[in-house]
């Protein structure tokens, strides 16, 4: 049978438990599932650095053995097929996710019609959960519980008390 490689890619700038929900149910419906981080679209604007990422990255998804992560530049349907994978995954949380999805989607079927995008959802409690939203209110001193791991809440302390300086 076919082996399903799955990239799910995304800026987690930083990675939520929204995220994190996602990729755990990815990787029981997937053989293989990596998490692709993207260089690109915040470029030079993003809070934390790209190896800051991918190490929060590795560290939440260490127990998960068919999940790895990596990072990739230019065009996401150049580096699934790189990697011979055959699914893009994304979640869509709310209706206003849709729009923008379906955008991508139909894009990157037409740049490369072996490409096809799996929309999964995650658990109802994360679905208004979004990085912006979580560096918000980590600028603003709010309660991250809940929201984004330990570690990755420490980091984001650690991060705005630097820029703060
Ligand atoms: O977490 P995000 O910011 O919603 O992720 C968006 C991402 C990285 C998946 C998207 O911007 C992307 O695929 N960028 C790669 C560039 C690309 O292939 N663009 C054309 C298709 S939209």
């Amino acid at each position: 049978m076919k082996k399903i490689i799955a990239i799910y890619p995304g800026s987690f700038d930083p990675v939520t438990n929204g995220h994190l929900d996602l990729i755990q149910r990815g990787s029981k419906l997937f053989d293989e599932l990596i998490v692709a981080i993207s260089r690109n679209p915040e470029k030079g604007t993003a809070l934390f650095e790209l190896e800051e990422r991918k190490e929060m990255l590795g560290a939440m998804t260490k127990d998960w053995s068919n999940v790895s992560v990596d990072t990739f530049e230019g065009l996401l349907v150049n580096y699934v097929v790189s990697k011979n994978a055959n699914v893009v995954l994304r979640g869509i949380r709310a209706v206003s996710d849709y729009e923008f999805e379906l955008q991508m989607a139909l894009m990157n079927r037409k740049l490369d019609q072996r490409v096809e995008t799996i929309f999964m959802l995650p658990a109802e409690k994360y679905s208004y959960l979004s990085s912006r939203i979580v560096r918000e209110v980590a600028y603003l001193g709010g309660s991250l519980a809940g929201f984004v791991p330990e570690l990755v809440e420490q980091k984001l302390r650690q991060k705005v008390e630097a820029k703060k300086k």
